[in-house]
């Protein structure tokens, strides 16, 4: 019998098969080779970033469509201070531009926007735009879109010990748990699947104690590039990872002596 469903059901269907219905609840993302993009162009590096913070809205709208809950993005590490101040002027501008021309997209979609790093690092005027943008998304609770702006894994780690030893706990109190909840990311589940784009196989400072038991995904395609088929690619390899956290899955544990 011919199947007559639309074509869109079908493909939805077919990838639910792919997926075996696991999806990550947190996807997080180091969104590399904007520079390689516009380099191949003939282009400025800003026009690759640009071009990369466009490409945002796209794989956001695929991710929510999943029931995906919380999506992080890497746009600028502590390390990329080092970058030439052109660059990081124009990152900076791109940001800002991103939230004022989102902000409306956001409310819409029930999105709450949060930002991981050091905000105090961050030029006065734009502190105030993103304080301004987490203060009115603050409510919504659909996905949860956090950027990770001045972020590094390590100092992540460093201001949470910090905070810690601030906050007078004794030594022998401290736990995982008091960690997580010192660290940026305090409140958020750990990323269940770090995607890198552009060929490049290393989480670069990008939330190394919440990646602990996270899947990688590593795709040649650059960022301004990748796009809903691609997150359907990268959702479908996930689907197979058998996910152990270091235990024996229940097969396994049958065929032990
Ligand atoms: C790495 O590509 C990318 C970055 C350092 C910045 C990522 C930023 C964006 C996608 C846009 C801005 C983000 C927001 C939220 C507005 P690269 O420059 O290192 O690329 P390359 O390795 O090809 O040189």
């Amino acid at each position: 019998m011919p199947n007559t469903k639309p074509e869109a059901l079908q493909k939805e269907e077919i990838f639910s098969k792919l997926t075996g219905g696991r999806v990550p609840g947190h996807v997080a993302i180091i969104m590399d080779g904007n520079g390689r993009w516009a380099q191949e162009r003939n282009l400025p590096r800003a026009a690759g970033h640009r071009a990369g913070a466009e490409n945002i809205w796209r794989i956001l709208e695929r991710f929510w469509e999943h029931g995906i809950g919380y999506v992080t993005l890497y746009a600028f590490s502590t390390e990329n201070w080092n970058r030439p101040q052109t660059e990081v002027r124009s990152l900076i501008r791109l940001l800002d531009r991103f939230i004022k021309n989102e902000m409306d997209t956001f409310q819409k979609n029930n999105v709450q926007l949060k930002h991981l790093g050091h905000l105090e690092q961050l030029p006065l005027w734009l502190q105030n735009h993103i304080e301004a943008a987490i203060e009115a998304t603050k409510e919504n609770d659909g996905l949860v879109l956090s950027i990770c702006f001045s972020y590094g894994g390590r100092d992540d780690l460093v201001t949470a010990l910090q905070k810690i030893i601030d906050s007078e706990i004794p030594a022998h109190a401290v736990s995982e748990e008091t960690i997580h909840n010192h660290l940026f990311t305090a409140g958020l589940p750990d990323p269940d699947l770090v995607i890198r784009t552009a060929g490049d196989q290393r989480l670069s400072n990008f939330l190394i104690w919440q990646c602990a038991y996270a899947e990688l995904y590593f795709t040649d395609t650059y960022w301004p590039d990748f796009g809903r088929e691609d997150i359907d690619l990268a959702l479908a390899e996930y689907g197979r990872r058998k996910r152990k956290f270091g235990r024996l899955l229940p097969s396994d544990e049958k065929r032990v002596p």
